[in-house]
């Protein structure tokens, strides 16, 4: 695997891949790779003839207070991973190449109404800095195909919203979520935890599975939430958010839809957890 900061040697790669008539999928991540990141990649090989990753935490995505300087950074284990998975081209741009007039460039993306919301409540212009970063990476790879996780199911559809609203000529496909034994969701915060909290993080799949159960049976959407936030509350967890929305636009779930996703995030000490489950009832 080639890993490169340039942007002209991923575009000058890509563009000898796509004269030959070869597709190329593309993985953005942040890097601090786990199983759910690898699984994007293995999917993407399945998917497409070259696979491109890009490991960039991106400044412009995180608040004041959160974790930009912590977050971890573990290059050489993950360019090891990404070559194993069968990725054969990496970018891991600096801040400075990404945004060279630092934060104060002109332009970005902005997806209003589903940013605004959930996560986006809680980190204001969070979903900006992520769609301005995929649409950047996207204009400097030019994939044919886009990978993301289900995990992030309100990024997921930030970037398709985007995508479509802005006739970008690239085909997102959304993957499962890849999750511990315990059922913990996997992620690069996990690491955060200890074994102790990691045991009571478990809590929150089975949170979710209990309300989606009690929703289909025909516990009211309300009650299903309160017993839920008791029962994350009880294993330590504080939580930030959690609703039943519709999945198609992420609006309240009314008698009328059929396909509902929870979701939710709590904080287990400082780590802040995000999670979400589709059902239908
Ligand atoms: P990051 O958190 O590194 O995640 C990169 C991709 O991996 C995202 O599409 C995310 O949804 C997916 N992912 C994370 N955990 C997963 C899991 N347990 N199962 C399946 N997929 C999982 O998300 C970002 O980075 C950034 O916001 C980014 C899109 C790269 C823009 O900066």
């Amino acid at each position: 695997m080639i890993t490169t900061q340039e942007i002209s040697q991923i575009r000058q790669q890509v563009r000898a891949w796509h004269a030959k008539g070869e597709t190329v999928a593309f993985v953005p991540t942040m890097g601090n790779l786990h199983q759910g990141h690898i699984t994007l990649i293995k999917e993407a090989v399945k998917r497409a003839d070259h696979v491109v990753a890009s490991i960039f935490v991106n400044p412009m995505q995180f608040g004041q207070n959160e974790d930009l300087d912590a977050y971890p950074r573990t290059l050489a284990a993950d360019q090891q991973a990404l070559t194993d998975a069968g990725a054969e081209l990496l970018f891991t741009p600096t801040p400075e190449i990404i945004y060279p007039k630092g934060m104060d460039q002109q332009s970005f993306v902005e997806v209003p109404n589903i940013s605004e919301q959930l996560c986006g409540a809680s980190r204001p212009g969070h979903f900006r800095g992520v769609a301005t970063v995929v649409c950047k990476l996207f204009n400097i790879v030019q994939p044919d195909i886009a990978l993301f996780g289900r995990k992030d199911f309100q990024q997921l559809l930030v970037i398709e919203t985007m995508v479509a609203d802005l006739s970008m000529p690239i085909e997102i496909i959304g993957v499962d979520t890849i999750r511990e034994a315990s059922g913990l969701a996997m992620s690069s915060r996990n690491g955060y935890l200890s074994q102790a909290q990691k045991d009571k993080a478990a809590t929150l799949k089975q949170t979710m599975d209990t309300m989606s159960v009690a929703i289909q049976q025909g516990v009211s959407i309300a009650n299903a939430i309160q017993t839920g936030n008791s029962q994350l509350c009880e294993a330590g967890f504080r939580p930030d958010y959690l609703e039943v929305r519709s999945t198609t636009d992420l609006s309240q779930a009314s008698d009328e839809n059929s396909s509902l996703v929870i979701l939710a995030a709590a904080y287990m000490g400082d780590t802040r957890l995000i999670d979400n489950l589709c059902f239908t009832r």
